[in-house]
């Protein structure tokens, strides 16, 4: 049988197709879509299959029938318009865990794990903190510590409802529900608790490099990515609201854009003068995190002093 599309460059395939027919038709359509057109095909075929890839590769002769093929072929469609491909299966893996994305949270990034491995470092020589995840979107960030660093105490905020949703359903998911108290809000400001750890992974895309962003982180929340005209516009308040709210001794984990590590030293410098300062490159050595840490010299109660902060 015939599968028909109503686009014809997408088709048309056979029914029944062999799964290597199918693959190398769908790298032809990719090619100018994505870079990895090759895997993207084998991915999509694995879910359409509830396998895992390397069944693709190990079973190319294995028949798609009429139905699971109209779906393959509807997918490809969709990645071809620019959506991208983890919203298309609903999912993503990120530090090792599986967590659900929709169209409303950002899709975990690969560098973010970074920010994830900088907080367990910390976290291991005060494995009792109380931890804030800012803008936590899929709540990849503070459920992949809730799993690896089981006495924090967590709370995860974002400014998007929709975003909190999938990620309770994550937290859910993952039976770490129990142990992040989701709240929507600007910030810091819904926090009942002076932290001990903020991390971050805040919008920092400036208007001049959003036009010349792929179609496919287009198509992603603008709010989980437009930082302002320099992209510095939530990093910047989260770091204001952050010297009355950090605890003494406490820890500042922030992701940057890969040029805006002089700029954001500059302005934690301003507002914390005598933390200990470091921006973090990523792998591919791109300045990634800012690191600040604040030296407490005693003689106050924990919390909220701006003099505290930039005396420390
Ligand atoms: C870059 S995404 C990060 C999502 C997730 N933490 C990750 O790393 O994949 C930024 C997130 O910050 C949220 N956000 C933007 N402005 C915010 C604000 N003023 N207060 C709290 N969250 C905000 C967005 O809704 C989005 O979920």
């Amino acid at each position: 049988m015939l599968v028909s599309f109503a686009d014809a460059s997408l088709g048309p395939l056979k029914a029944p197709c062999s799964l290597y027919a199918a693959r190398v038709w769908a790298m032809q359509q990719l090619q100018g879509v994505t870079e990895n057109p090759g895997i993207e095909a084998e991915m999509l075929l694995a879910e359409l299959l509830g396998k895992p890839r390397v069944y693709v590769l190990a079973h190319p002769e294995v028949a798609l029938d009429v139905h699971p093929l109209e779906i393959y072929v509807s997918w490809i469609a969709r990645r071809l318009s620019g959506e991208p491909l983890p919203y298309i299966t609903g999912h993503v893996e990120f530090f090792g865990f599986e967590f659900s994305v929709s169209p409303a949270v950002l899709i975990p990034r690969p560098e973010t794990e970074g920010l994830v491995e900088a907080a367990l470092d910390w976290l291991a020589t005060h494995p009792e903190a109380t931890v804030v995840d800012v803008g936590a979107g899929s709540g990849c960030i503070a459920i992949a510590l809730a799993l690896r660093a089981p006495f924090v105490q967590i709370w995860a905020t974002d400014i998007s409802p929709d975003a909190l949703v999938i990620a309770r359903k994550n937290a859910l998911h993952h039976g770490v529900e129990d142990r992040i108290h989701f709240l929507v809000g600007d910030l810091l400001e819904p926090l009942p608790v002076p932290p001990d750890l903020i991390v971050s992974n805040p919008p920092y895309v400036s208007e001049a490099e959003w036009p010349a962003l792929p179609l496919s982180v287009r198509q992603e929340p603008p709010v989980a990515l437009l930082g302002g005209r320099a992209g510095l516009d939530v990093i910047r308040r989260l770091l204001v609201q952050a010297v009355s709210r950090l605890r003494p001794e406490g820890c500042v984990l922030v992701e940057i854009g890969e040029t805006q590590g002089s700029a954001v030293r500059t302005l934690a410098c301003e507002l914390f003068p005598g933390a200990q300062m470091a921006v973090l490159p990523d792998l591919a050595g791109k300045d990634r995190i800012l690191r600040l840490a604040l030296r407490y010299r005693g003689g106050s109660q924990p919390g909220n002093s701006r003099s505290r902060n930039r005396g420390a």
